[in-house]
């Protein structure tokens, strides 16, 4: 576990009771209610005597009527205070599981694309599901456990020392030696559980994989391999869990070890004083009645410090997000950047990821409405290049304008709503074709819409499904073929209708004659645009005003297609193995 500041820890902790003492008047009244039933609890034991002496011993008929209808109080008082009290607790354990959610989310929704490359999903979600709950359990546990028992051991402990002082003092010399295990094992129970909930978010990160990734796991047979090592996880997971289980099930015992001590002593010694006739019968039991009863409570309280080092291992996990910070900062009052026509220009910029740098000294300058061509092998530095214009990463040196405006100095909404994208992987939400053309545009009419999908050559496939625009498409469009997914892609950027476009080879997976028809459809929306096209497809970029070629993170070659293969470079060499000799000039 990483090891924080205590300053941090206790502002993280503080945060935490500030979400408790939001709902503090549902609290209040949950204590009012856990008083009612500690008071109940207590009344129960204290009536034991009366009940003993006056009824069996003194034969009181007119106690005999009165006790027992007090009881039906008694107990109707504190099955009423035991619900309210349950479902007010839940009620705020609830509201606090859904503000943590929704505070994760609405954190990690911010976070830049690093962040998610960085982080796996599943243990993301695994914060989000599983740690979330953690915390609730313990502020429900604790909050409820820990001041119901409380009340209810101060009542009774008052029943105790009301019936026989003498006694309690010497019944009580074992709770500190009785306290000293669960604060021992209190402290091995978080470290333990920390390691669960890391092998539980480990384990639902491989799920994710391997759910996702499972046409690949049956296309390579490695079924039994996957299936290895899952279950060596699970075991892993077993085996922490049963440490786990060490940790928080050896207080109990023990606690209840030396309670049976201070009980065996209270028989000796009360039975003693009854049988000498210094005592009645009805203040032994009483007392008796009490210490028993004491046991619940005090064996809960013992498991709440658990349910503690539980909880703020889970917080510190869930903050640990939560005050992550986004390196894509905003400046406190950004330029809008407004619609209309743009020049981009790159200057002298670097880009890395992590150590290697992947963009070097590239010099820009792309006019309003130009269309730029972007060439080069893979792993050129094409997408990372284009990446950089909505500010998916930042520079790592020089910078990139808009119109003359740094855009780190820019509003990233307005940014971002002057770029209409097309990615190298087609990425489709499990939703309608119709809500996934108009993504980022929920308004647009359904005109627009059938346009924009015709445009992009989409019409007549999805016209084909029986549910037609309204077709749900699977996880990440599961259940369309690949050029399909990629065409509503493109019908979604052209129905976003931004001044930047950048299409990272956004007609790969498409046949010949499908391509040369998007292709005229992307050509028609490219007019007036900036536009930035990467394809490997040589032939798909003859109409580019300019064609840079990206070798190693550098502009190698640049111009116009005439001018690159005459001077027989780095495009000629493309174009060549594309085409082949005979076919070059054509
Ligand atoms: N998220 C990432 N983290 C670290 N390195 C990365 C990341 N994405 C890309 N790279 C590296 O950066 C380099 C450039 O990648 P980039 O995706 O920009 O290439 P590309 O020119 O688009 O290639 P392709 O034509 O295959 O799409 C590659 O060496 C790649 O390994
Ligand atoms: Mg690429």
């Amino acid at each position: 576990m990483k090891t924080l500041p205590t300053r941090k820890l206790k502002t993280r902790y503080k945060n935490l009771l500030i979400l408790i003492k939001e709902n503090w008047f549902k609290l209040l009244f949950a204590m009012g209610c856990m008083l009612v039933v500690a008071a109940a609890t207590s009344a129960t034991a204290f009536l034991v005597k009366p009940a003993l002496d006056d009824i069996f011993f003194k034969k009181d008929v007119q106690m005999l009527k009165l006790i027992p209808l007090v009881i039906i109080v008694i107990y109707l008082l504190r099955g009423i205070g035991m619900y309210t009290q349950e479902y007010l607790m839940n009620y705020v354990g609830q509201v606090i599981i859904m503000r943590l959610r929704n505070d994760l989310y609405d954190r990690i929704q911010e976070l830049p694309i690093a962040f998610f490359q960085k982080e796996k999903t599943g243990v993301l979600m695994s914060r989000i599901t599983n740690d979330v709950n953690i915390i609730k359990s313990m502020v429900s546990t604790t909050v409820t456990g820990s001041l119901k028992d409380c009340f209810t051991i101060i009542g009774l402990t008052g029943v105790i020392f009301y019936r026989d002082w003498k006694m309690a003092v010497f019944a009580f010399i074992v709770l500190p030696i009785a306290f000293y295990p669960v604060v021992e094992f209190g402290k091995r129970v978080r470290r333990v559980s920390t390691g669960c909930q890391e092998a539980m978010a480990e384990l639902s990160s491989f799920l994710h994989e391997t759910f996702a990734g499972n046409k690949i796991v049956k296309a390579f047979g490695m079924e039994r391999y996957e299936k290895k090592r899952f279950f060596d996880k699970t075991l892993a997971l077993f085996k922490l869990e049963m440490k786990a289980v060490v940790a928080k099930s050896l207080p109990s015992p023990i606690m209840e070890f030396l309670g049976g001590l201070g009980i065996a002593f209270v028989i000796w010694y009360g039975g003693y004083k009854v049988i000498s006739g210094n005592s009645t019968a009805g203040t032994f039991f009483s007392f008796m009645a009490a210490v028993l009863m004491l046991y619940d409570p005090v064996k809960k309280l013992s498991k709440v410090n658990n349910s503690i080092q539980e909880g703020l291992a889970a917080a510190n996990r869930v903050y640990d997000i939560i005050e992550t910070e986004s390196n894509i900062k905003e400046q406190d009052n950004p330029v809008q950047i407004q619609p209309g026509r743009h020049r981009v220009t790159f200057q002298n910029v670097y880009f890395k990821y992590a150590d290697n740098m992947v963009l070097k000294k590239i010099n820009l300058d792309v006019e309003a409405g130009e269309i730029l061509a972007l060439v080069g092998m893979s792993g050129g530095g094409k997408t990372s290049l284009v990446n950089l214009i909505p500010r998916f990463y930042d520079v790592s040196d020089g910078q990139i304008l808009i119109d003359k405006i740094d855009i780190r100095n820019a509003s990233i909404h307005s940014l971002r709503s002057q770029v209409a994208i097309v990615t190298q992987e087609p990425i489709l939400f499990n939703d309608t074709i119709r809500n996934n053309i108009a993504y980022g545009n929920q308004n647009a009419s359904d005109k627009k819409i059938e346009m924009a999908a015709k445009a992009a050559y989409a019409y007549d496939f999805i016209q084909c499904f029986p549910d037609k625009f309204e077709t749900t498409i699977g996880e990440l469009g599961g259940r369309l073929s690949g050029g399909e997914k990629q065409r509503i892609c493109i019908a979604r950027a052209l129905l976003k209708d931004a001044p930047i476009l950048i299409l990272d080879e956004a007609t790969s997976s498409l046949d010949t004659e499908a391509e040369s028809l998007v292709q005229k459809a992307l050509e028609n929306l490219m007019k007036g645009r900036t536009t930035f096209v990467i394809a490997h497809r040589l032939s798909t970029i003859s109409y580019a005003h300019r064609i840079i070629v990206l070798v190693n993170g550098q502009i190698v070659e640049e111009g116009k297609h005439d001018e690159l293969i005459a001077c027989q470079g780095e495009y000629y060499k493309l174009y060549q193995m594309q085409f082949g000799d005979n076919q070059i000039g054509k």
